[in-house]
């Protein structure tokens, strides 16, 4: 077999380039190790920046997200036990986010590619990538116990955290920067009506919680936990009592709860891989960048990725230019360590961290109770929340 561009994952960073190649003239395969459902089973968060709305309108899958999603121009913080929005439309001279979920964004991709006839291999075993120094790269996987060749001019190595792309590039080629949280968030989804028709992020003293939604009537709830709790340790109920302790009395009266549809633990986790090239293979989202979810940021950046990464490829085989390719990773990196900080600092101040003890607990609420009594301080967090310019 033979393609352009060989895209290793069908996660929503492979399914959106997928898209935009296809826009631009360009064949691409995407191969995949797990069924389409179970990408699909993945429960993550879902906000999405102007940016990312934008590409999913160029590349023909926002109808639904349009109708669907719900817009959202501001949030709340809750912190001794007082919630105080931030009106990000008004901070931001207009801009907002769309609250919609990476699942339904994810079906949409698929369904566009498989209305357009495009090849995905799903269930793709023992992927392995070849010659990505060279200029005729080769991809090798297995299906239904053959073994199949694909040759091409690029690799995309869309595979996620623990894709086989990064790990194929020599040690000494990458360098990988990594923070570990020491604590998780457990998450559940309800078909029950969200407590609050806004974001609600909370630092309590019992640790963090954070109350979201799919729809007006699908929830999404989160409790921080430390790293030992297990899923099965925590019983729906259980969730929805400690949930209600996290929260204003307003909250805790008004939260309608019900049986969850799924509950996970995530732990969460900083990193950056750099560089994002290495000759002819590309990393782009969770393959190359792993944010903490407080701010939603992870979804965000793999758009950006992809949106610079389709560009230079367009660029390549339109003009025969090879520009957009050599600044790729840089330009992608210098959005990515701005999503990297501003995930990382969201998360220090609304978490409780095990050694920070009572002062850290002091410290984080003077800077909430600062950050929405200052406007400008007000002004970074909007910001940087709806998204940084490109
Ligand atoms: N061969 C083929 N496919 C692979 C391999 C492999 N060796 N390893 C991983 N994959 C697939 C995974 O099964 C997954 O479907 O690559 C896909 C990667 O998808 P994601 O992990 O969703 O990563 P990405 O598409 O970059 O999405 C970024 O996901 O975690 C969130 O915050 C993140 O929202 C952001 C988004
Ligand atoms: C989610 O709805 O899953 C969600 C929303 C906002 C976040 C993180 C997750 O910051």
């Amino acid at each position: 077999m033979r393609t352009q561009v060989a895209i290793i994952g069908a996660g929503p960073s492979g399914l959106l380039l997928g898209q935009l190649l296809h826009k631009a003239g360009i064949d691409a395969i995407v191969l995949e190790r797990q069924t389409g459902d179970y990408v699909l089973g993945r429960i993550r968060a879902g906000v999405l920046e102007q940016v990312s709305m934008d590409l999913l309108d160029e590349a023909g899958v926002g109808q639904r997200m349009h109708a669907e999603g719900l817009p959202h121009g501001g949030f709340d913080l809750l912190f001794q036990g007082m919630r105080h929005r931030i009106d990000m439309r008004v901070l931001t001279g207009g801009k907002q986010v769309m609250v919609y979920g990476q699942t339904e964004l994810t079906r949409d991709l698929m369904d566009a590619r498989q209305a357009t006839g495009l090849p995905t291999v799903y269930e793709a075993g023992n992927v392995t990538v070849h010659d990505f120094d060279t200029t005729k790269p080769l991809v090798r996987y297995e299906k239904d116990g053959q073994t199949h060749e694909i040759a091409c001019d690029f690799i995309a190595g869309c595979d996620g955290f623990h894709g086989v792309c990064r790990a194929s590039v020599p040690r000494g080629a990458v360098t990988e920067y990594e923070k570990v949280y020491p604590f998780g968030w457990l998450g559940l989804l309800s078909d029950t009506p969200p407590v609050h028709h806004e974001l609600i992020y909370a630092n309590s003293t019992r640790g963090f919680a954070l109350c979201s939604m799919r729809s007006a009537t699908r929830s999404r709830y989160y409790l921080q936990v430390p790293l030992s709790d297990r899923v099965e340790d925590w019983s729906d109920a259980a969730f929805w009592q400690e949930l209600r302790l996290r929260l204003d009395p307003q909250a805790r009266d008004q939260l309608v709860t019900g049986p969850s549809i799924e509950k996970s633990v995530a732990p969460l986790r900083s990193f950056v891989a750099e560089p994002m090239r290495f000759g002819r293979m590309f990393l782009a989202g969770d393959a190359a960048h792993i944010v903490p979810p407080t701010g939603a940021k992870g979804l965000n950046l793999a758009a950006t990725d992809v949106k610079y990464l389709a560009g230079a490829l367009t660029e390549f085989y339109a003009e025969r230019s090879e520009a957009g390719i050599h600044h790729y990773s840089d330009r992608c990196l210098r959005r990515i360590w701005k999503g990297e900080r501003f995930s990382w600092w969201f998360t220090s101040l609304m978490h409780r961290f095990p050694n920070d003890g009572a002062i850290g607990q002091k410290l984080q609420e003077a800077e909430l109770d600062y950050l929405v009594g200052s406007r400008a301080a007000s002004t970074v967090m909007a910001e940087n929340y709806v998204g940084l310019p490109l």
